[in-house]
């Protein structure tokens, strides 16, 4: 199985990589011990993942560490752009340091992982605004972590313990829109059998998250804006007001200044909801991310199927190094659990989806250029180039031999066992080759 190994073959970060090792050694066997309850299994796999998520964190941070050391900045993985951890931070402090400082004062993430300098930037704003009331406004590309940004501020702050309430303001019809935030008194409509709560009710005490905020209709906004000036609420149906103190995480993916400028959106409720603005990256913008997230969600996706990690062949891997993830962390996570559903032991480029999948042909042939990451490095390149040419020979003595790996092996000399791991690797059925398949 292929783990996670942030500083190659030197330093530290080795161990980490054996440690991983050991961990998931242990994952795996409690996963599949027949003489535990069912129970105890789950309880002692969920503290081997938060063992292996600790480790993980330790671990990336060693491979900002020791970059630093070497004094260079480091190249991310199938990416053109130089990255400047190396260079000081807006704060002042590299991003190694940046991260372990928050470590250190106890900062919850949330399994909110990454050291790149923006989000870090991001995390140390929440970190910041966390204790305070104060509603902070989230933006950024769909899949960046908005949510998980408004749960980090949540579980940083002293309402924790609190309710968190979120809410999709895009989801709600027009006609619900006050009843679901401000609930309403029985009979208020037709309809409305009870009493009931609304969100900014249930919220009390605690964080309410309004998602797609930039969906909210304009009437919505002028009752939203009042309740953010008063801090009280009206049932619908009522005329009682209520007292509620609700922290507000707000979050959009839309532009809302242009939004604003189109009329579409009031400028009292942005300054109102934006005293502090966080600003997520989009993945692209963080490759250096990638490799961990693959492991990381290869690993869950696993987990949540039931079944061991997927292998990744060379050029898959390298696919998803170097692609441009439109969907950002989300499409990233959702193509894992689809690898973890379809592959065998191997995932292979045939199990992308078809829309994304690099030339409709290359999956049963590809051209040798196809199997190249854009931006590659002159070693990457060599890489990618000589394990195409592997997968290509192998191929082509599984065709010759009718999918016969004892010939095979015996036509060329080698191991048998030695070949079957090459199969393996890059995710080779013998059986694909025999006659009638
Ligand atoms: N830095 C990160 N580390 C690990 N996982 C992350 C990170 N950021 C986001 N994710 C994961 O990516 C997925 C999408 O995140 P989230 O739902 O917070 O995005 P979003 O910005 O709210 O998306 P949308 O705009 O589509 O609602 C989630 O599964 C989340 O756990
Ligand atoms: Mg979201």
């Amino acid at each position: 199985m292929k783990l996670y190994n942030p500083g190659g073959e030197r330093g530290s970060a080795m161990s980490y990589a054996a440690l991983l090792e050991k961990i998931e050694i242990l994952r795996s066997t409690l996963r599949w011990a027949t003489r535990i309850e069912r129970p105890d299994i789950e309880k002692l796999l969920r503290q081997a993942n938060g063992l292996r998520d600790e480790v993980m964190r330790l671990s990336h941070q060693t491979r900002f560490v020791q970059a630093l050391d070497a004094g260079a900045a480091i190249e991310p993985v199938g990416g053109s752009e130089r990255r400047s951890d190396a260079s000081p931070q807006p704060n002042g402090a590299p991003a190694g340091e940046r991260r372990q400082a928050l470590l250190a004062r106890s900062f919850v993430f949330e399994g909110t992982f990454g050291d790149n300098p923006r989000l870090l930037d991001a995390l140390e704003i929440a970190e910041k605004a966390a204790p305070t009331d104060l509603p902070v406004l989230v933006d950024g590309e769909s899949g960046t972590g908005k949510e998980l940004m408004a749960k980090v501020i949540h579980a940083n702050g002293s309402r924790a313990d609190k309710p968190y309430i979120s809410v999709n303001c895009g989801a709600i019809p027009d006609s619900l829109l006050e009843s679901e935030l401000f609930g309403h008194r029985k009979g208020a409509f037709t309809g409305a059998a009870n009493d009931r709560k609304g969100k900014f009710e249930s919220a009390h005490k605690g964080t309410i998250f309004l998602d797609e905020i930039g969906e909210l209709p304009l009437p919505g906004q002028v009752k939203l804006l009042r309740v953010l000036q008063s801090h009280e609420i009206q049932r619908v149906g009522s005329d009682e007001t209520i007292a509620v103190d609700a922290r507000i995480v707000a979050a959009t993916n839309k532009n809302l200044r242009k939004l604003i400028e189109q009329g579409s959106f009031r400028e009292d409720l942005f300054y109102r909801l934006s005293v502090i603005h966080v600003t997520l990256p989009p993945l692209r913008e963080r490759r250096d991310e990638i490799p961990l997230l693959l492991a990381y969600y290869g690993d869950e996706s696993a987990e949540a199927l039931k079944r061991r990690p997927v292998a990744l062949s060379p050029r898959l891997r390298d696919f998803l190094l170097q692609y441009a993830y439109p969907g950002n962390i989300r499409e990233l996570r959702n193509l894992m659990y689809r690898l973890a559903c379809l592959a065998d032991d191997t995932a292979d480029l045939a199990h992308l989806p078809e829309d994304i999948r690099p030339g409709a042909s290359a999956a049963a042939m590809p051209a040798p250029a196809a199997a190249v990451p854009n931006h590659a490095s002159l070693a990457e390149a060599k890489r990618a180039a000589s394990d195409e040419a592997e997968r290509s020979c192998l191929e082509r003595g599984l065709q010759e031999t009718g999918g016969t790996v004892t010939e095979l092996a015996r036509r060329w000399d080698m191991n048998r066992s030695h070949l079957q791991i090459l199969l393996k690797k890059h995710g080779l059925h013998s059986k694909n080759f025999r006659k009638g398949h």
